[in-house]
Order: C-alpha cells, then sequence, then structure tokens
C-alpha cells in the first residue's frame, strides 16, 4: 500500500474506490495492481461505505487511526481557519433544496475554488462538502444530493501535510489527484433524480501565503494557460447537455488584485471568462474603501459586479457602500460570524439564510436579463443597425455576431444556437486592421485612460498644451516620423488625416511651384489651379469625399457609392509581388514588360531579397523610372497638374492585400522628388508594426514628405489620428494672416484618451522587454507566421497567391469570374465552418482571405490560427 501514496494520496475511504456502492474496479486495480485489486473487489460491500476509511501504513504520527481518517473525511480540522471564507459557498450548497428560484431550479451546483494555499488546514470546497453533510442532519432536504469533493493538483507539502506519514520523495511540481475524489449521497425526500453538488479544488499548495509565493517555496508553479485551460474545460464542457442547467460559483483567493500562482493578478487571470462578479467586501473599520478600491479594480477590467456582500460588524459600512454605489447594486450584509472555533455554525447558517436567499436570487436574475439580452441582441440589431460595408438584404439573424466583450485578440462571443455558451474568438481581422493589445496591454491603456479621463476630460487643443499631446508627439516624432518629420497634425480618423495631408501636400506644391502669388488676398476658387494627385490603382485611403477623389476607381467610389466622384488623379497600376508555389514572383501590369527583363528581376528566392535596396541598379529599376516619366510626361496639362502623390506604402489593404513592388515605390518617389512633387505616404493601414517594422518607411528606404497614421496607433483602444509633417511643408502654411493657416480641425483633435493611448501603445510595442516579438535589435518583429505552413499555402491548389508581412497572412482563393473580386461570396462556407467551428472570426476582401495579429500576439497563437485556416481550405477545396 504505500506505493500508492505517491499516486493517490487522496484515498481515503472505500468510497473513494467505488461507483455506486460497488468497487470501481479498474481505479482499484490500476491502484493495487491487477492482482491484489481483484481480491479486493471480490470484498462483500456494506452500505455505510464513506465510514470505511482506508488506512494507510507507516505515517510519521505512527498508524492512521480510524478516527483521525474519519474526522479528516469529515472535513473537521482542528483549526478550522477556512470558515469563514468559504460560508458564503453554504447558501449555494444548501440551494439544490429549494424547490425554486425564480424560474431555475439547478441540477448541478459547483463550488470551484482554483487557487487554495493553506490546505489541507484551509480547504474552501472541502469545508463545503462536509457541511453540506451536517445541515442534511438537521432537515430532511426535498431532492437527494450526490455531492463529490475532488482536489485536481496539489504540491507536494500539501499532499504531505493532507496524509501524515505519506513518502512522496522529492517529488517536484504538482501532484496529479484528479483520480481520488470524495463521494457522498445524501437522501431527500423526493425520489427520482438527484442534484450534483460538486466541490473542486482545483490547485493546492501547504503555506498559507499568496500562491505566487507558495507555488515558488513548494516547487508548484501553474502556468496560466493550464490554470484557465482546466476553468475553461470546466465551465463548458463539465455538463451534458441535459444538465445544462447548472450553478457554478469560482472563487478567487485572497483579494481581486491577489497574484495567481504565476504572479498575474487574479482579476486579469479570470478575464477571458468575464463571469458576473459578486465582491465579498469588508464589513471592518476601513472596510468602505478597501471595499470600493476592489470594486473600481473590477470595473476598469470589465467586470459586472452583481453584488457586494459584507459581514455585520455594526458600523453599517453598508450604507456608504450603497450610496456610492448609486443603489445599483446590492449590498447585502451577513451576520456576524461566530469567533468560537468549536461553533459549527448551524445556527449562523440559519439566521443567514435569508441574506444568502436574496444573494441568490440576485445572482440568478442578473444572468438572467443578461442572458435575455444576449438572445434578443442580433434580432433588435437586424431592426436598428445600418452596418458598414453590409449588404443587409444577405444578412440573416443567425449571422449576426453577439460580441459580450473582448480580452487581448479574442472576442467573447454569445452562441445562442450552441447552448448560449460563450465562446472566445480570435479576431482574426484585428477589427478592420485597428487592434494590436494583448490582454495585459489592453488593461494597461484602460487604466491610463481612465487616469486621463479623470483628470482632464476632454479638452480643445488650438494654442493649447497638454502632457499627453506633447508627450505623444514627441515620441511620434522620434518614432514614426525620425529623421524627416517635425510637425504632428492631430486628427480623430484615418481618413480626416488623408484629408489634411492632401491640404498640406497642395499647398506645399502651390509655395513651390510660385502657385500662390495671389491668393492670401483672393481666396476664391476661379483663381485656383486644378491640382491632382498621382497614385496607384488598387488604393485606398478613406471614405470620406476628398480621400475618395485620391483614389483610382473601385468598388468604393463607383457612381453607386458616390455620384461626385471624378478621381482627380493619374492613377497607375503597380507591380506586385507575391508567393506561390513556395517562390516569391514579381507581377507587372502592362506597359512594364520589356526584353530587358531576366529571370532574376523577377524572382526572389526570398522575401528579403524583395526589400534589397541592391536592386535600385537593377534593370528593373530603370524600367519602372522610364515607366513613370513616361506617364507624367503624357499627361494632359489640361487636367490639371500632379499636385501630389500619395500611396500606401508597401501593402495596399482595402485593395486586396497587394504586396506592391517596394522598388517600384521607392522609383515612384525619387521621381517625384526630383519634380518637386511632395509625397504622402498613407500609413494608416500599415504603420506601427502592422508589416513587422514601426513604419513601412523602413521597408521601403525611402522617407516621404507627410505621413497618416490612425488605427494601431491608439494600440487600437480609441481613435486617434495623425499627420506628421516636415519642416518645409509647414512653413508653407506660415504667413501674417490667419488664412494662409491651415483651417483645418476636429472637434475631438488631440483626444486627450487618444493620446494617451498612443504614448502607450507605441512605447509598449517597441520595448522587448513588453513585445517579446521584438529582434534582438529592436527594430522588426520576428517572422510571425510559420514559414512552412505560409509555403504550404502557397503551393494549395486551392490558392492563387499568398502575402505573409509582419502581422499579416493573406491569401487568394483560386477564382473565376463572379467567384472573383470584392463583392465575391465565394468563400462564404468556408468563413462559416472557420468560424463556428474553429472559433476564428474572419472577414474576407471578396475572395482573399487573411489573418491578422498583434504585434504582440505570441508566435504560437499565429501558428495555430495559421493551421486552423490550411486544414479548413484543404477540406473546402476537396469539397469544391
Ligand atoms: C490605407 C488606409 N487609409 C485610410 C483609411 C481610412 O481610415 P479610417 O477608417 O480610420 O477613416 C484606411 C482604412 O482602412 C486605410 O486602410
Amino acid at each position: 500500500m504505500e506505493s500508492c501514496w505517491i499516486r493517490y494520496p487522496l484515498l481515503k475511504t472505500i468510497a473513494d474506490l467505488s461507483n455506486n456502492n460497488t468497487w470501481d474496479h479498474d481505479l482499484t486495480c490500476n491502484v493495487f495492481g491487477e492482482e491484489i485489486g481483484s481480491e479486493i473487489t471480490k470484498i462483500p460491500r456494506l452500505p455505510l461505505e464513506e465510514n470505511d476509511c482506508l488506512i494507510w501504513k507507516n505515517n510519521g504520527a505512527g498508524l492512521f487511526s480510524v478516527k483521525e481518517a474519519y474526522l479528516t473525511d469529515q472535513g473537521i480540522s482542528k483549526d478550522d481557519s477556512s470558515r469563514e471564507e468559504a460560508v458564503i459557498h453554504l447558501r449555494l450548497a444548501l440551494k439544490p433544496h429549494q424547490p425554486k428560484l425564480g424560474d431555475h431550479t439547478f441540477n448541478i451546483d459547483a463550488s470551484w475554488k482554483n487557487v487554495q494555499t493553506g490546505f489541507p488546514s484551509d480547504s474552501d470546497s472541502r469545508f463545503v462538502f462536509s457541511k453540506i453533510s451536517a445541515i442534511s442532519a438537521r432537515q430532511t432536504l426535498s431532492r437527494s444530493i450526490l455531492a463529490t469533493d475532488r482536489v485536481l493538483k496539489a504540491s507536494c507539502p500539501s499532499v504531505v501535510a493532507a496524509f501524515p506519514g505519506g513518502e512522496v520523495g522529492d517529488c517536484g511540481g504538482m501532484l496529479d489527484l484528479e483520480s481520488s475524489y470524495r463521494e457522498c449521497r445524501i437522501p431527500g425526500e423526493e425520489d427520482g433524480e438527484h442534484s450534483e453538488l460538486m466541490c473542486e479544488t482545483m490547485f493546492a499548495w501547504r503555506e498559507a501565503v499568496s500562491p505566487h509565493l507558495a507555488a515558488g517555496r513548494e516547487n508548484g508553479m501553474v502556468e496560466d494557460s493550464d490554470l484557465v485551460g482546466i476553468l475553461r474545460r470546466r465551465l463548458n464542457c463539465g455538463f451534458s447537455e441535459e444538465k445544462m442547467n447548472a450553478f457554478c460559483v469560482v472563487e478567487t483567493a485572497g483579494g481581486i488584485a491577489s497574484p495567481g500562482p504565476s504572479g498575474t493578478l487574479q482579476c486579469d487571470l479570470y478575464r477571458p471568462f468575464r463571469l458576473p462578479a459578486i465582491l465579498v467586501g469588508d464589513g471592518r473599520l476601513g472596510g468602505i474603501s478597501g471595499t470600493i478600491s476592489a470594486y473600481e479594480s473590477l470595473k476598469l477590467r470589465g467586470y459586472d459586479v452583481v453584488a457586494v456582500v459584507i459581514e455585520d460588524h455594526g458600523l453599517e459600512n453598508e450604507v456608504p457602500l450603497g450610496s456610492y454605489l448609486r443603489q445599483s447594486v446590492p449590498v447585502l450584509v451577513l451576520p456576524s460570524i461566530p469567533q468560537d472555533l468549536s461553533d459549527d455554525l448551524m445556527e449562523w447558517f440559519d439566521a443567514a439564510r435569508g441574506v444568502f436567499d436574496s444573494l441568490v436570487k440576485t445572482m440568478v436574475s442578473a444572468q438572467s436579463e443578461r442572458i435575455k439580452r444576449l438572445h434578443e441582441m442580433p434580432k433588435k440589431a437586424m431592426d436598428v443597425f445600418w452596418w458598414p460595408f453590409t449588404q443587409h438584404s444577405l444578412v440573416s439573424v443567425e449571422d449576426v455576431t453577439v460580441i459580450d466583450s473582448r480580452c487581448g485578440e479574442n472576442f467573447a462571443v454569445f452562441k445562442a444556437q450552441n447552448n448560449g455558451v460563450m465562446t472566445q474568438q480570435f479576431d482574426a481581422c484585428a477589427s478592420w486592421w485597428t487592434q494590436g493589445p494583448d490582454s495585459t496591454l489592453q488593461t494597461e491603456l484602460a487604466r491610463d485612460m481612465g487616469y486621463a479621463a479623470a483628470r482632464y476630460g476632454h479638452v480643445m487643443f488650438p494654442e493649447n498644451v497638454y502632457e499627453p499631446a506633447l508627450e505623444c508627439a514627441e515620441l511620434l516624432l522620434e518614432g514614426v516620423g525620425k529623421g524627416w518629420a517635425s510637425r504632428t497634425y492631430f486628427s480623430d480618423n484615418g481618413s480626416t488625416a488623408i484629408e489634411i495631408a492632401l491640404k498640406m501636400a497642395f499647398r506645399k506644391f502651390l509655395y513651390d511651384h510660385g502657385g500662390l502669388s495671389n491668393s492670401v488676398n483672393d481666396n476664391s476658387a476661379e483663381t485656383s489651379t486644378q491640382l491632382m494627385v498621382l497614385a496607384l490603382t488598387g488604393s485606398y485611403h478613406g471614405d470620406t469625399l476628398g480621400a475618395m477623389e485620391a483614389q483610382a476607381p473601385s468598388s468604393y467610389t463607383g457612381f453607386l457609392q458616390q455620384p461626385w466622384y471624378t478621381g482627380r488623379g493619374l492613377f497607375l497600376s503597380p507591380p506586385t509581388v507575391f508567393l506561390s508555389n513556395n517562390t516569391w514572383n514579381l507581377s507587372l501590369p502592362e506597359g512594364m514588360h520589356s526584353n530587358k527583363l531576366k529571370d532574376a528581376d523577377i524572382t526572389f528566392s526570398s522575401r528579403n531579397e524583395v526589400f534589397n535596396t541592391s536592386r535600385d541598379k537593377s534593370n528593373l529599376a530603370e524600367i519602372y523610372s522610364s515607366y513613370i516619366s513616361f506617364e507624367l510626361a503624357r499627361y494632359p496639362e489640361s487636367k490639371g497638374s500632379i499636385g501630389a502623390l500619395i500611396m500606401e506604402p508597401v501593402i495596399q489593404g482595402a485593395g486586396g492585400m497587394h504586396l506592391v513592388d517596394p522598388l517600384f515605390q521607392r522609383v515612384l518617389v525619387n521621381v517625384c522628388r526630383s519634380k518637386s512633387i511632395p509625397i504622402i505616404f498613407d500609413e494608416v493601414f500599415t504603420g506601427f508594426w502592422r508589416l513587422g517594422t514601426e513604419t513601412a518607411t523602413k521597408l521601403l528606404s525611402c522617407v516621404p514628405d507627410i505621413a497618416c497614421y490612425g488605427k494601431l496607433m491608439t494600440g487600437g483602444i480609441i481613435p486617434l489620428s495623425v499627420t506628421l509633417a516636415t519642416e518645409s511643408v509647414f512653413e508653407s502654411f506660415i504667413g501674417d494672416s490667419k488664412l494662409t493657416a491651415l483651417l483645418h480641425g476636429h472637434s475631438y483633435s488631440a483626444h486627450v484618451l487618444g493620446c494617451t493611448a498612443a504614448t502607450k501603445a507605441i512605447r509598449w510595442f517597441k520595448d522587448p522587454q513588453t513585445n517579446k516579438n521584438l529582434n534582438s535589435e529592436g527594430s522588426s518583429l520576428k517572422e510571425m507566421w510559420d514559414k512552412e505552413l505560409v509555403y504550404k499555402l502557397s503551393s494549395h491548389p486551392a490558392v492563387q497567391r499568398v502575402v505573409a508581412l509582419g502581422t499579416i497572412f493573406a491569401l487568394e482563393l483560386r477564382a473565376e469570374g463572379s467567384n472573383a473580386g470584392y463583392a465575391s461570396i465565394y468563400a462564404r462556407s468556408l468563413l462559416k465552418k472557420l468560424r463556428e467551428e474553429d472559433n476564428l472570426y474572419m472577414r474576407p476582401l471578396g475572395n482573399v482571405l487573411y489573418l491578422m495579429c498583434g504585434p504582440c500576439t505570441s508566435t504560437q497563437i499565429c501558428t495555430q490560427v495559421l493551421f486552423k485556416l490550411y486544414k479548413r481550405l484543404d477540406e473546402f477545396s476537396k469539397n469544391q
């Protein structure tokens, strides 16, 4: 029997080896070996299995007596310090005997203690388990209960303490105890189906200190992912469908911000679940402040606090707490807990019963209201929203994604059709390319913005200075604007940043080309020159009217969308680069083909070669240069002058995730600069590490005169945009009259919250301490997408081309006719599967599918999502 210690130290009673009052043959043989196990299972059973203890030999204090074993089994220890913390569970343990609570009766009550230190003398789950039999001895239950108590994993010292004399040796790590558990059946008045009470401690340590300390001292570390993973499995799959009517309480250890085993604060650790919270506040002196602080920590992390519970200490803390909470959250007061440790608390439970009743009622009604609302939302949304970029006639109510919240890269999605479970879905389109935060940065951003809102509210910008705006401007100029920009012009979205850039560029052009001489005195349209842009087909610069004028005709600019659209520009088709059949290839538009080209000019051994500036000396560079000069020369003067070059550097996003040949863009910049045409880089999409470097200028190896940023700049948490400019662009607006100033502004220009978020995100992304994806020089992100998988996808028969760069992976499905292009719904079934079965939230650009992560997303996550896409694509192409 000694040898069983290590594997099954919590086997204490015959019940631990039983199934419905018969031996669990497999478990018994597993524990004692086939031969002895078979012998044991032949022993006839007595009905009172709970009282038959296994006696383990050779403990330090002599034999483990039956009495001691019995007491331990009943959860009665000499110093029962756990009870104060654990009493909150007891009402739940009682609840199955209450015939109805609102519309709910529960088949299952679960009381989960994820992290327990001070084990075994302190054990909340044991406490609940033991008290249920004590309570049942005082009153008849209406329904019978099957109660179980289980510890999943425990540190060696805690196992030794739980079973003195046991030899666990130098085990290291956490012992797996899942297969040993206690079970007790308490008969009720009614026959028929019993209720279940599941008491579980997930991880236990001996020392009664903070879990991170106990885990370190007892050599029993637990990763956050393991802890969260176990809880997720319990919450999602613990119950079979017919038993879904369950009531679960997850009790945290210590306070809201006490560290978990890895050191992560528990309020952060459990945040992905965003379970409705009951705050156990403090009824003692000083407790008002502590309770409010805890409440605010929860709110700041996006939790809904359903109720606050305090113990009565005669100080009426509930009055100021209720008033602070504006009576919107009930504050319940439990009677004082008896100090006498020999008190079995039964009378206290009787006295507290009413409070526990209201607590359960409050929790149930808050949760059912929440669920009801979540169920109603899709239909209501269909009735009142007008979604952008959405053909409503193609959307049915089942297609609507109900997003309860976001935690890092994941949405928490409520799936009404799937038993109303809350599922984590990876936001693979980074919510329209804005997102960067992992869950840690999200919390940091929320806190900083809360501070900024509290400090400034909103303040107007012109001729004013405030720290967030100044700090943000300085960071931008030291970062994305380094080496060329000296001015920051804040606005609030990408499109307006573009409009501002166009105004700046045109002024600069006129200034440099003598077009401003009369304008200060005569600001009328008649005297002005027609100014056009030089831009690329497939480009996208936003949806405001001016930004649209600067882009080539597309699905977004057609007469149906924008009858005012004229397309004020010379639009050149750019050469693009893509990965296909394991090779990076160049695709040249008509007009650029030449017999001077060699194979080496149009295929590349690696992506790095595409960005290599040694290509500046190639034939291709010459071909590009003459093509651009030729197109500029033949542009009719009657149409106007080219007053600005505007382009998305390196990748055209909305146009279909095309990687434009960086050599072509560099040549374009050089040609325009030689003609004093101001250059605008639209980095709204490409900026802030989207392409693996802080700015795409690093990839292009050339700089603009003006650049626009938005989206990821704030980490994606709040809208803010900026247009950066050189000093000489700025100077073209300087004069004696206000009329020559840039007369452009928005109500929320340089918004404090936006600037605050941007300063945090900009720093976070480029700090190797916070962004583990940075390479050793801190200049670029390591490869985010598994190379082998990327190459495999590039040679998949269903795939036309692939682009993988920085945080973006994109592929174009091979498709023809109406299956190709922006309006295509060719990939619909594939996307539905990915969303519903793989929890991957994607939104394609027609037949172009893409995945997008944040600059700090772990590469393991990227590989997981890419693999999901690969598998589904394979299935999809076989079914075509
Ligand atoms: C390259 C580019 N420029 C401008 C914009 C417009 O930005 P916003 O949607 O913030 O107006 C976008 C939006 O996707 C974009 O991708």
